[in-house]
């Protein structure tokens, strides 16, 4: 099975952006996590960042396409965009939402989010350990939507 890590505006700077909320791990650090869980669980791994949005679109595509699971962190465009939910819709895309922070407990406009009626599930408020979290949320049903 394939999956798709996708992240959205300022992700890049995940580690030293407001650390009080997002914490002190690294983009970086996270995607060489996700390739050593990747490779124990023999799983194929796409770890990408973009700040713009109709690339976060194409990427959408591209793994939905592929039939690769989503983990997405679209950061504010999670708040704003209806074009990133139609590319997980479009393409039927298995996917979980997730944010590092609990946007619940933040602004208002973190409360609501596009993309989460057509996503699997949403995980928010474990810091970096997030991605780890989805990536063994996914897998399973990866590997049962392949059974
Ligand atoms: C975020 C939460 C969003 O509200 C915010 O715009 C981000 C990051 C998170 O990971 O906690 O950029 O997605």
């Amino acid at each position: 099975v394939a999956v798709h890590v996708l992240n959205g505006p300022n992700l890049n700077l995940l580690g030293t952006r407001e650390p009080g909320t997002y914490g002190s791990v690294t983009l970086a650090d996270v995607e060489e996590r996700l390739k050593a869980r990747a490779a124990a669980a023999g799983v194929d791994l796409t770890f990408r960042q973009t700040n713009f949005e109709g690339e976060l679109v194409t990427h959408i595509q591209q793994a939905g396409l592929a039939g690769a699971g989503i983990v997405i962190n679209a950061g504010a465009y999670t708040h704003t965009s209806v074009a990133i939910r139609d590319a997980i819709k479009g393409v039927d895309a298995l996917a979980i939402e997730l944010h590092v922070s609990n946007v619940h407990a933040r602004e208002e406009f973190r409360h609501h989010s596009y993309m989460a009626p057509v996503c699997v599930g949403v995980i928010c408020g474990f810091g970096a350990a997030g991605y780890d979290l989805a990536f063994d949320a996914i897998v399973p049903l990866l590997q049962k939507r392949a059974a």
